[in-house]
């Protein structure tokens, strides 16, 4: 049983990416609040407003982004702490691993596959509807054939329906596209993050600017036409409105579904391996990218639902649609190609993160080190697994529609964010004097509210989302029986961790 908390000292994770099998330190606090912002506004804004707007809250939706963003901002704060102590690569999953023990850790590093994996999977929709909306402006439409999902969910009538086509080839190729740009190196893709995140900025910008004009306040009323609930326990609604398929209804149910664009910011912790002075940027890039999108995606609520009555709001490409229904096909032609840049970016960012959790648990022999562990000796990336991602998300996105792959992702970050909260309380009781270049204030407060504001969201999804992370967990819990506890590097050294700092507040043999 003690082997199931063995707990792993920060000093050696800093020894194990002090060899010729670390990443390259290239990104500084700027490029880190740019990948954080890359990755954060995407399919969420773009999309997935749109769906949650029409489906689950009205106008009530902008309250629901800050719900959501609320909950963010509590786990960021955590997330904030845990990077400036454990600045190495794997994210939640490291974290887990230096306060909560190895067992803690394999779940929450499990997790962080599948939903990066879904995630990346769920944007690539979003990017394909974009891109089909740009360049059906001034090109003949891709047959239905290769254009969607061969199924898709009517809320309306609560079930799910063909939808005439095969697969969504245009998700497909850009999963492929970007695959090759990061088996090719974490420099280039920076820069090439920065540049789509001034586009995308400049068209959330230019969304907000020129679709203010256009807002009529008629619109907002009735605010919320769910109601201001959707609280379920388990899929079962216990507080507010229910859907024709039984799901949750409400603006805390948009917030649920609505999280999803909030998800990235904890992927700048992933590239702490990267960071030039990790204690330092990781906290502002998280925190930073945050704010920046909370603040955005408020008014862009604000302005979607304002310009268009919220049961009229297109699903597919809704914010570009917004304009093309105001008769003004120039901004729809300038949002569309936004989104796309915009979109793209999120893939990117999402896409790199995954085979960075898989290299810190391969480092730690929880999967196999040979292959999801190896580093090309060019590139310095983690190619293979970089690949094997690649081909997953093709798959996903091209067969699983967007509104069940967007509502899966949530609840498995969302339990990331809990545990994260809860290994700072951890953390601060079991090692006090450890050094903390960041800190999170109002502890036990902060974190608290982390984990209830994160379980408040996870009790608002639907039913489904809890069966995935269920039957997610149990095939870990048996992978990890079957073979990571068996080759874990950390097994045969019991004894407890010191973190930096604390080695000069022990009294001596101790
Ligand atoms: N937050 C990301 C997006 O909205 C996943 O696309």
């Amino acid at each position: 049983m003690k082997h199931l908390f063995i707990r792993k000292s920060i000093a050696q994770l800093h020894e194990e990416v002090a060899g010729d099998n670390r990443l390259r330190r290239a990104l500084g606090p700027v490029q880190l609040t740019s990948l954080g912002i890359g990755c954060i506004i995407g399919a969420g804004i773009f999309v997935v407003t749109g769906q949650a707007a029409h489906d689950k809250a009205g106008p009530a939706i902008m309250l629901s982004f800050v719900v959501a963003g609320l909950a963010c901002v509590f786990a960021a704060l955590c997330y904030a702490e845990f990077a400036s102590m454990v600045p190495v690569a794997g994210s939640a999953y490291t974290y887990a691993y230096a306060t909560l023990g190895e067992l803690a850790a394999w779940i929450i590093g499990w997790d962080l596959l599948l939903e990066y994996t879904i995630a990346s999977s769920a944007v690539a929709h979003g990017w394909s509807q974009y891109c089909q909306e740009f360049f059906g402006t001034f090109l003949p439409r891709l047959p239905l054939a290769l254009a969607r999902t061969p199924f898709d969910y009517n809320p309306a009538l609560g079930r799910f329906m063909a939808t005439g086509s095969v697969l969504d080839l245009p998700a497909m190729l850009v999963t492929a596209a970007l695959t090759v740009i990061l088996v090719r190196g974490i420099r280039e893709s920076a820069r090439f993050n920065t540049v789509m995140v001034i586009i995308k900025l400049a068209v959330v910008l230019f969304v907000i600017g020129v679709g203010a004009f256009y807002v009529d306040p008629a619109n907002w009323h009735p605010f919320a036409p769910y109601g201001y609930s959707g609280l379920s326990v388990f899929g079962k609604t216990i507080h507010g409105l229910t859907g024709a398929g039984g799901e949750p209804l409400g603006m805390l149910a948009g917030s649920a579904i609505i999280f999803f664009a909030y998800i990235g910011f904890d992927s700048v912790s992933t590239q702490a391996e990267e960071a030039r002075n990790p204690s330092r940027d990781i906290p502002i890039g998280i925190l930073a990218s945050l704010i920046v999108c909370t603040i955005l995606y408020i008014a862009v609520a604000a302005v979607l639902t304002g310009m268009i009555p919220y049961d009229q709001i297109n699903i597919d490409a809704p914010v570009a649609d917004a304009f093309r229904q105001k008769g003004l096909p120039w901004a729809h032609f300038i949002i569309s190609g936004g989104a796309v840049v915009g979109i793209t970016s999120v893939l990117l960012v999402l896409m790199l993160s995954q085979p960075r959790v898989m290299l810190a648990m391969a480092r730690d022999g929880l999967v196999p080190p040979g292959f999801f562990g190896a580093v090309h000796p060019r590139f310095r990336t983690p190619w293979l697994s970089q690949i094997v991602m690649g081909c997953f998300v093709a798959a996903m996105a091209g067969f699983l529609p967007l509104r069940i792959l967007a509502e899966l992702v949530n609840i498995g970050t969302l339990l990331a964010f809990a545990v994260v909260c809860a290994a700072v309380l951890v953390l601060r009781k079991t090692h006090p004097h450890a050094r903390r270049p960041f800190r999170v204030k109002f502890v036990p407060l902060v974190p608290l509210l982390g984990i209830g504001s994160a379980l408040l969201l996870m009790f608002s999804l639907p039913k489904e989302n809890w069966w995935r992370l269920f039957i997610w967990l149990l095939a870990g819990f048996v992978i990890y029986f079957l073979y990571g506890r068996r080759h874990s590097q950390l097994r045969s050294s019991l004894q407890e961790p010191a973190l930096p700092g604390e080695e000069q507040d022990r009294p001596a043999g101790s």
